[in-house]
């Protein structure tokens, strides 16, 4: 019912030199490839170019974040019509290194994905818990706030547009992916979450992606999870056969679901 989408996280990877044959790769081993939406999330710098490499081929461009206004005096930052202008058709808000590194608040999440949404873009909300709030049986108490806080303001429809990616920090980077158990019941979570502030049927048609520490040879369980809709990938995601071999993945796992 809901087709699984496996986005790259390349981060701050990928000088033009290295997403050339990345994108390259990635768009020969997925040809003739369907039932998984595919969307590649390169350094700004590297839009422009892998944009051109994926033009006449069902793999979105994505960026990894945006500003929540249209234009302005905000030196350094990159507003969601420029995103649009170079093809980009999604773009991931709140991942927990910019939550952690630059300070970016729920508030400041909520604000970007009004603006995502205003321009068209369709906004991955990350959501996840620190390993230290997971010890403490805060993880429903933070995927919950931060959802509240970054859906706030949005009607149904809205929340409709968006993908949900929870991303607990401690598997982020880690090599200690969530057990699909744990990510399932996170995700199971989301879902309810979602159908109260939004409703029963925006819920069942929402995709919440699974990130952290997720690779070719983790993917199988955690993809085959019934409420898993595909993968957010970072370090994975930077070597060709390896992501493309997460994306073939993912479609296994919807068919031995029988979506
Ligand atoms: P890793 O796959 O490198 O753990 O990163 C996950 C992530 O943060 C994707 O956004």
């Amino acid at each position: 019912m809901r087709t699984p989408l496996v986005i790259a996280n390349w981060k701050m990877f990928g000088t033009l030199a290295e997403a050339r044959p990345l994108a390259t790769g990635v768009r020969d081993g997925l040809k003739r490839f369907k039932g998984v939406d595919v969307v590649l999330c390169p350094p700004y710098t590297a839009l422009m170019a892998v944009g051109e490499i994926l033009q006449g081929t069902p793999i979105g461009l994505g960026a990894q974040n945006c500003h929540y206004e249209a234009s302005g005096a905000h030196t350094g930052e990159i507003a969601p019509p420029m995103l649009v202008e170079l093809g980009c058709r999604s773009v991931l808000i709140g991942h927990s290194e910019r939550r952690r590194e630059m300070g970016e608040t729920d508030e400041l999440v909520n604000r970007k994905v009004h603006g995502a949404l205003a321009h068209g873009l369709t906004p991955v909300l990350c959501v996840g818990e620190t390993a230290e709030e997971r010890r403490q049986g805060l993880t429903f108490t933070t995927v919950e706030g931060q959802l509240r806080a970054g859906l706030a303001g949005l009607d149904a429809a809205a929340v409709g547009r968006l993908v949900v990616a929870y991303e607990p920090v401690w598997a982020i980077g880690t090599g200690v992916n969530a057990t699909p158990q744990q990510a399932a019941e996170v995700h199971g979570y989301v879902r309810g979450l979602v159908s109260e502030l939004a409703s029963k049927e925006v819920a069942q048609g929402l995709r919440v992606l699974y990130g952290g520490s997720v690779k070719a040879d983790s993917a199988d369980a955690l993809l085959a999870e019934s409420e898993i809709d595909g993968a957010l990938v970072g370090g994975a995601s930077l070597n060709a056969q390896g992501f493309v071999s997460i994306v073939k993945k993912a479609a296994r796992g919807a068919a031995t679901r029988g979506e």
